[in-house]
């Protein structure tokens, strides 16, 4: 006799209840087969706009299209079963009014089946927080170090070192969580002032480079794997994959050039 196994994922109102509970684990995924692994694991996976950094080499994340997210947002929604998937809305696509973000938050949640998407902006995009969320869309919010504001913001700096901007960097986590967030991306905020925003406002903050006291915490999957060289001070690595995969190719380089690799007769055969 068969039975039909229903494994149901994570979702946003049971992510915003885990608010002072058991950390939520979250890290990000760009494609299927990390999204297989990740998914053992995690709670959230994000497919974040740092894909254009990380995968394309570019420069910023600002270069990232909603074509891009989409099609990397279907990949890692087939690769998982049970993680909530979050799609990260890229420059461009939800700034310029709470409609245009309604359209496009609708198209990359239609498109790719994910859970949730994440946009960047404090007290500014309150009120796109506001109308997505009642319509339909759950919203995570992303405050502190907000990488598509990397022009006005003038490089990947901390945020908060200057404890006369604190309440500016509190009034954005305020307005979030007002405006009907169901969590919060922390990133590069000074541990005291991350610390200080988890105790105040009433839904989960996910950091990173933030702090302990956080809800939960994210990491960029390939930093934390070991396959930046260089990757950010705050990254406690865990993985050798890129010495692995170094590893890998340099045996498989020796292997074809002294033809030593197998042979025709054994290429076609299944294991
Ligand atoms: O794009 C991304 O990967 C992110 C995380 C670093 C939070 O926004």
């Amino acid at each position: 006799m068969s039975q039909e196994i229903v494994i149901r994922r994570v979702t946003a109102p049971e992510i915003r209840a885990r608010k002072g509970g058991e950390p939520i684990v979250a890290l990000t995924s760009y494609h299927a087969h990390t999204a297989r692994i990740v998914d053992n694991h995690a709670d959230i996976l994000l497919v974040g706009d740092s894909l254009g950094m990380v995968l394309y080499a570019m420069e910023s994340t600002l270069g990232v299209s909603l074509d891009m997210m989409i099609m990397h947002g279907k990949a890692v929604v087939r690769g998982s079963k049970r993680g909530m998937v979050v799609v990260d809305m890229p420059f461009g696509s939800y700034e310029e009014s709470p409609a245009a973000a309604f359209r496009n938050a609708a198209r990359v949640m239609q498109e790719t089946g994910c859970g949730a998407i994440k946009i960047e902006g404090g007290v500014r995009m309150a009120e796109t927080i506001r109308f997505l969320s009642e319509r339909g869309i759950p919203v995570m919010a992303h405050i502190g170090l907000t990488p598509q504001s990397i022009n006005t913001l003038g490089g990947f700096k901390t945020q908060g070192r200057d404890t006369a901007l604190w309440p500016l960097i509190k009034a954005d986590a305020k307005a979030v969580s007002d405006a009907g967030a169901f969590s919060v991306v922390l990133e590069g905020i000074v541990e005291p002032l991350a610390a200080e925003i988890s105790r105040e406002i009433p839904i989960p903050t996910i950091g990173i480079g933030g702090s302990k006291e956080c809800d939960g915490q994210i990491l960029v999957l390939e930093d934390m794997l070991g396959y930046n060289p260089r990757p950010p001070k705050f990254v406690k690595v865990y993985g050798t994959v890129g010495a692995g995969i170094d590893a890998a190719v340099k045996a498989y380089a020796e292997d074809v050039r002294a033809r030593t690799f197998p042979g025709d007769e054994n290429v076609y055969l299944l294991k």
